[in-house]
């Protein structure tokens, strides 16, 4: 029996990207360590921490409001600690302090193994903060827990930090330096999670491609980590995230397609269709050099799906530039899009140089219209699959209706079909039937 009465209760509260959740599983796994034990209840929890992000204003401004509704909280439960963790800490640093009185710690993304001993600091009275960023820490040897998890899929991080610095981007600057995690401990995680039941890894990093590694004077990089991973066992699905275009080699294309356990499908954010943007952004790529790589995947992976993010409205954007980017949407013909407005961060690259001149009213529509793009493709990419069968690795029953099962196809689409014996970890071959942007519908098939 876990013996609980001593330990106190922490709530974690994750805003961002898939990589700060993982982040999330590594923190509360040093707390564990160290006394705590966690909760969903907000209400009961002796210590509250909040995992931010700072990509885009509006990222920052939703942790704000929280923070209001925590500081009540604190007004009525003096003991309640609270701690802000992240990109917004490493972004804004002790000013923090200043600005949100409530908050008695502050922690930037290379600072979790600090938590114990600042929390011990914050009991003694004082506020306390680390946001010094590293040069190698990886949190290789945590293994974390896996909160809120549905025990079928997990996040591996396998490198951290990103030095690409594309001038809107704020992630340079919160997340440090590149680099990369032992391939030993990333084995060792995905056996171990498989050995649990998990049955669907995706391997984390800003930028996975430039996953380097050296074991004995060796190099590994992405693909040969890859495809180790594959061959932890063939009923263990892999998948990535996320891939710069500026590498995306065919070497990785050729061992996505050698192990039917990779899945097929392949996040490749474009952020714009004008190279003029692409220049201003310093994406280091061309149009041209991006429609190369999306014609080698269908060459090498014709069944893959493409997904991507984009920006409207970045300094300078022209209605051209703009139809450059719709137009790019259409050839590529994307399966999934993550679409923003152009979000002034300070102190980019984009910030300093640029001025942040398109109008609120045309980012709007622009966006907008991107998004009506998308909606079409995504329907339309999804209408393909109709008659198709599919391998779908089961998640649980469907949120809309408990007659339901759902799960995903290799080409990360969510899938849902009638309920059945079936238990989440399964895999079921499933008939689409019918579709709607969002969903395929299908029968299992024997
Ligand atoms: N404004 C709007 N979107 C941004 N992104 C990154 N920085 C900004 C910004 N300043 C988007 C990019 C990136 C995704 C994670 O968030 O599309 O790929
Ligand atoms: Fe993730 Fe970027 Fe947000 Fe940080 S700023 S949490 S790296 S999306």
């Amino acid at each position: 029996m876990i013996e609980t009465e001593n330990k106190k209760k922490v709530f974690i509260e994750t805003y961002g990207c898939q990589m700060n959740f993982s982040d999330s599983e590594i923190i509360g796994s040093i707390l564990m360590e160290h006394n705590y034990i966690s909760t969903d209840d907000m209400k009961s929890a002796d210590l509250i921490l909040m995992n931010t992000c700072s990509i885009r204003d509006n990222a920052e401004q939703r942790v704000r409001n929280r923070l209001q509704e925590l500081h009540a909280l604190k007004k009525r439960k003096s003991s309640l600690v609270i701690g802000l963790l992240g990109c917004m800490a490493e972004r804004l640093k002790e000013k923090l302090l200043e600005e949100e009185k409530h908050i008695d710690l502050i922690v930037g993304p290379d600072g979790y193994r600090s938590l114990p001993a600042l929390l011990e600091q914050v009991e003694s009275g004082q506020k306390a903060v680390n946001t010094l960023l590293s040069a190698e820490e990886t949190y290789a040897d945590i293994t974390p827990v896996r909160l809120g998890s549905n025990g079928v899929n997990a996040f591996i991080s396998i490198m951290r930090g990103c030095e690409n610095f594309c001038a809107y981007c704020v992630v340079p600057y919160t997340r440090g330096k590149e680099r990369s995690r032992n391939p030993k401990t990333i084995i060792e995680e995905a056996a171990s999670l498989f050995d649990q039941g998990y049955r669907e890894v995706t391997l984390l990093g800003q930028n996975v491609n430039s996953y380097q590694w050296e074991d004995n004077g060796l190099p590994i990089e992405f693909p040969a980590l890859l495809e180790d991973v594959a061959k932890v066992n063939p009923l263990l699905r892999v998948r990535f995230a996320t891939s710069h275009p500026k590498d995306l080699s065919d070497d990785l294309l050729d061992v996505i397609a050698t192990y039917p356990n990779i899945c097929h499908a392949i996040h490749l954010p474009v952020q714009s269709g004008s190279n003029e943007i692409l220049k201003k952004m310093n994406r280091s790529y061309t149009r041209e050099w991006y429609l190369d790589r999306v014609a080698a995947i269908k060459k090498h992976l014709p069944d893959c799906a493409i997904s991507t993010d984009i920006i409207a409205g970045f300094c300078s954007e022209t209605e051209d530039d703009h139809k450059d980017t719709l137009s790019m949407m259409e050839i590529v013909g994307y399966d999934y899009a993550f679409m923003f407005k152009y979000s002034e961060r300070p102190n980019t690259i984009a910030a300093k140089k640029y001025s942040d001149d398109v109008s609120e009213e045309d980012k709007s529509r622009r966006l907008d219209e991107i998004i009506s793009m998308q909606q079409k493709l995504s329907l339309a990419s999804n209408k393909k699959d109709i008659g198709k069968v599919f391998e779908v690795l089961v998640e649980g029953v469907s949120k809309r209706s408990d007659t339901q099962l759902y799960g995903r196809n290799s080409q990360n689409k969510v899938v849902v079909f009638p309920r059945s014996s079936h238990k989440p970890g399964d895999y079921v071959r499933v008939l689409v039937e019918d579709c709607t942007p969002a969903t395929l519908r299908g029968v299992e098939v024997k």
